[in-house]
């Protein structure tokens, strides 16, 4: 192929002016005029549905040391600049057989069984939160529900101990950072030192529940290292991390930027509250409709062929979830807009896909269900009160404040 037919002069920039206010006309034009593209800084970007699905599930590596520094440009010594938060330990960072052990350790406590034994606690934080939002009258929804709902639900299931968690939650929102795909010198600084304090936070969390042992997560991921070799220092702190984080930085933006679609398309608001047993439906269109995680990686071990064209070993691929949920030639000529009575809607890759498919896909879903379906179903007037403010990331992407009024 020419380089005119492959589009290769397009340069896919999510580093532009409004990029993450609203990606989505950049992808259609991704997938458009360079489905398979090489970024001057060395990656690779796949947009398309039919590319991802075999993507995720070609058994290829996740772990940033296989990417390979002839893939890159002169003067560039990391692909995307990333930092590998807690050095890269925890499974969304490893490769079998160390992922196997690690997720089967983890494992137990996310089971459809397990996760359906939190559906009371979730509908009484859930009938908490809406509580005050009718006192109140008018809130940011972000704070009032879709920041505090899974924060509070992954905390309780680690066993976390009160700590500070204005703090944490600053920390977090800088080390999720290191999930962009591209990563400048000074957010790497910052991300590096934020994964060095919550790294510290842990331990002293994980000492703290040594003493103070309970029926909980952490304790149980303790035993499973005092039992042997199965678990080592470093890596309890790093799958205590990933948890910690992948617990409440993706379902807060299920939930507000879920809202604020249903906000935007009212025929489909009025649809849920006429049929609110589409509610689990609704949250699989919402979630293909706006995706909370935008993208996942992979790297290549061998030549990887897609389309006709070749991408080297060692290559790192962006998985761009968002664009292939989007993505016309699978969905049809709606796929641009939501429909909660869609058929097929869980075919979406939110939850990525393969060995790596989101652990906490169960759980997320029932959060997004119960917070979603019980706020509209309670507040008949629901409507927004003023301009929604971005988060301003690339990757794990929604509102930072979203204003509305009951
Ligand atoms: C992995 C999305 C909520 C725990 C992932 C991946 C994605 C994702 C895209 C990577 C999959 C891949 O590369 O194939 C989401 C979304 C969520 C969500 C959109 C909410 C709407 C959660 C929750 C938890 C969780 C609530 C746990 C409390 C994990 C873990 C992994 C993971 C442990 C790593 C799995 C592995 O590497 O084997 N998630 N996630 N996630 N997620 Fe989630």
């Amino acid at each position: 192929m020419t380089e005119a037919t492959t589009g290769e002069q397009f340069v896919f920039d999510p580093f532009q002016p409004g990029f993450t206010d609203d990606p989505y006309p950049h992808y259609a034009e991704l997938r458009e005029r360079a489905p398979v593209h090489r970024h001057p800084f060395g990656f690779w970007v796949l947009s398309r549905y039919a590319d991802m699905f075999a993507l995720l599930r070609a058994g290829l590596s996740v772990d940033l040391r296989h990417v390979s520094p002839d893939t890159l440009p002169d003067g560039r010594d990391s692909v995307t600049g990333a930092v590998e938060p807690v050095s890269g330990l925890s499974m969304l960072d490893v490769d079998p057989p160390d992922h196997t052990r690690l997720r089967r350790l983890v494992s137990k406590a996310f089971t459809p069984r397990a996760v359906a034994a939190l559906e009371p606690e979730i509908e009484d934080l859930v009938d908490g939160a809406l509580r005050e939002i009718a006192g109140a009258g008018r809130v940011d929804l972000v704070e009032a529900l879709s920041f505090p709902l899974p924060f509070t639900v992954i905390s309780r299931m680690l066993g976390m101990p009160s700590t500070d968690h204005e703090r944490l939650r600053e920390l977090s929102g800088t080390l999720v950072r290191s999930l962009e795909p591209i990563v400048d010198t000074e957010l790497a600084r910052a991300v590096e030192a934020a994964d060095a304090e919550i790294a510290a936070m842990t331990a002293e969390a994980i000492a703290w529940k040594r003493r103070h042992p309970a029926d909980d997560l952490l304790t149980a991921l303790i035993a499973a290292e005092d039992g042997g070799d199965v678990l080592s220092d470093d890596e309890l702190v790093a799958q205590v991390v990933l948890l910690y984080l992948a617990g409440h930085e993706t379902t807060v933006n299920l939930i507000s930027g879920g809202v604020l679609a249903l906000l935007r398309a009212p025929d489909q608001l009025a649809l849920l509250r006429r049929e609110p047993e589409l509610a689990g439906n609704a949250v699989e269109e919402l979630l293909r409709y706006d995706s909370p995680v935008q993208s996942s990686r992979r790297i290549t071990l061998r030549p990887y062929e897609v389309d006709g064209r070749e991408i080297p070993a060692g290559s790192f691929v962006m998985a761009s979830l968002a664009s292939a949920n989007r993505d016309e030639a699978f969905w049809g000529p709606d796929a641009e807009r939501p429909r909660l009575d869609r058929e097929g809607a869980r075919q979406h890759l939110s939850f990525g896909g393969g060995p790596h498919h989101c652990l906490g896909a169960s759980l997320a879903r029932l959060e997004g269900r119960v917070a979603i379906g019980r706020l509209v179903e309670r507040f008949p007037r629901l409507e927004l009160d003023g301009e929604v403010e971005w988060n301003g990331r690339i990757n794990l992407r929604g509102p930072e404040r979203l204003p509305i009024r009951v």
